[in-house]
């Protein structure tokens, strides 16, 4: 199939987790995926599996608090696929340093250039090319962007409840464009993610959390609802959420 006549989906930390589940139940449903994420060799090599199961994908390694990065990555996106139709933003960013006795400001602000800059900045290179084609936005926010979670951290709950504020500007000014935005908010998923945590979770705990198949399940109702529909916000828990 000619690359350009399939529907575009970029994807922010596109290399693990959430994002790559995303990214290849999307390709198995016929939408050709960039991904973008730091590490370049994950990245390659969805973009391979999905290549070798006669998909399409591109990958744009860069670091999201790259603004300069994130805006080339959105004119290669519609260079290559020649348009986007929708936007899935999972980079994100914890530290086991969660409390103010024990944060440290650098870090605080690099969590917050992760999870919220960099989703403006994205937003930011994404929209023009998003309103040609009245695109979906799905941002992977947190539990904590949804209601307050005391062990989830100070700048990553700050940051994840902003995330809210953008998803409703947008959904707000955007969709006079067709543009809409979904404010997703999963509780645990048994992801690389968990490493980040004070106390890693063990196997019997990751087991009855959510899997990244299931977030991207939750995201394929979003990305394929018809254009008049706006999901504008979804928390999904695993049954044994506290
Ligand atoms: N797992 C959970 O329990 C949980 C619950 C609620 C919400 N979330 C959110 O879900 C999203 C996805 O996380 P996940 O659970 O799927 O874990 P994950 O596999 O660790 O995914 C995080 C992704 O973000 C990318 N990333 C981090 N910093 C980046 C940067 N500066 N530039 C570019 N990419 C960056 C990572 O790729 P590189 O390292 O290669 O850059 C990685 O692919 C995150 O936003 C997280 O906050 C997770």
């Amino acid at each position: 199939m000619d690359t350009t006549t399939r529907r575009t989906l970029w994807i922010t930390g596109g290399g693990s987790g959430m994002g790559r589940a995303v990214a290849l139940a999307a390709a198995r449903s016929g939408w050709a995926v960039a991904l973008s994420g730091r590490r370049r060799d994950t990245l390659e090599k969805i973009v391979q599996e999905i290549s070798a199961a006669g998909g399409a994908a591109l990958a744009l390694p860069l670091d999201v608090r790259d603004r300069d990065a994130l805006t080339a990555a959105a004119e290669q996106v519609v260079a290559t696929f020649g348009g986007l139709d929708a936007l899935v933003l999972a980079a994100g960013q914890n530290s086991p340093r969660r409390r103010w006795e024990d944060q440290g400001m650098e870090e605080f602000e690099s969590v917050v250039a992760t999870n919220l800059t960099a989703v403006a900045t994205t937003l930011d290179a994404a929209l023009p090319h998003l309103r040609r084609r009245g695109g979906a936005v799905v941002a992977i926010s947190s539990y904590a962007g949804w209601s307050f979670q005391p062990g989830a951290g100070v700048a990553y709950s700050a940051s994840k409840t902003a995330v809210s504020s953008l998803m409703r500007t947008l959904n707000q000014q955007e969709a006079v464009h067709g543009v809409r935005a979904c404010h997703l908010c999963p509780g645990d998923v048994a992801t690389d993610f968990l490493e980040q945590r004070p106390q890693v979770p063990d196997e019997a705990a990751r087991a009855l959390m959510l899997t990244a198949e299931d977030i991207a399940r939750t995201v394929e109702f979003v990305l394929e609802s018809p254009a008049h529909v706006r999901v504008d916000e979804l928390v999904i828990s695993p049954l044994s959420q506290a």
